[in-house]
């Protein structure tokens, strides 16, 4: 990212600079998860259809929202967001969803491992904004509690009477919507 010129009252040009490169990496992460889940609510097939495919909608429109603000956070710490779809595939240090026409179990197995890949580094980002800023982190505490949840709604649908789930110990999407189906 280039150095800003300024920032916002009391905080480190340095510190800002880095509060901004991590907030472009969930700008990034932001905008290919709602991209990535219309893609779902348009593939998913199944007996299931429609339970999937209007659960799905509710989340695209609030990531939608956080990448909204995580944008404006950076334009408000002097920072340029950027959002483009060429900047999204150069910027994001992970692979394109790689689950096309399928099941809605195997979309939601495959999305278990993506919403565990998203709230790992959320919870990496909360972690450094510790010392950093506290404004963004209550930024990326909101939005994991939120992302959490959704997780959840995934989760149950993956999970036995015993608790266990489908997706345990896959470690990509293929294996993953392999497993849950
Ligand atoms: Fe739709």
């Amino acid at each position: 990212m280039p150095k800003l010129a300024y920032t916002t009252p009391g905080i480190e040009t340095a510190d800002a600079e880095r509060v901004v490169d991590l907030l472009q990496d969930r700008l990034f992460a932001a905008n290919d998860l709602h991209l990535t889940l219309k893609h779902v609510h348009w593939n998913v097939v199944g007996p299931h259809f429609i339970a999937v495919h209007e659960m799905i909608d509710p989340q695209v429109e609030v990531v939608r929202g956080f990448a909204d603000d995580l944008a404006e956070r950076i334009a408000t710490l002097g920072g340029s967001p950027q959002g483009t779809p060429g900047a999204i595939v150069a910027g994001r240090s992970w692979n394109e969803y790689s689950i096309g026409r399928a099941t809605t179990q195997e979309h939601l197995g495959a999305l278990d491992l993506v919403y565990q890949g998203v709230i790992t580094s959320y919870r990496a980002g909360i972690k450094e904004l510790e010392e950093l800023d506290p404004v963004t982190q209550d930024m990326f505490i909101a939005q994991t509690e939120q992302l959490e949840l959704f997780h959840w709604f995934i989760r149950a649908h993956l999970e036995d009477k015993a608790g266990q789930l489908a997706t345990a110990g896959a470690t990509t999407e293929a294996e993953a919507a392999r497993a849950a189906s």
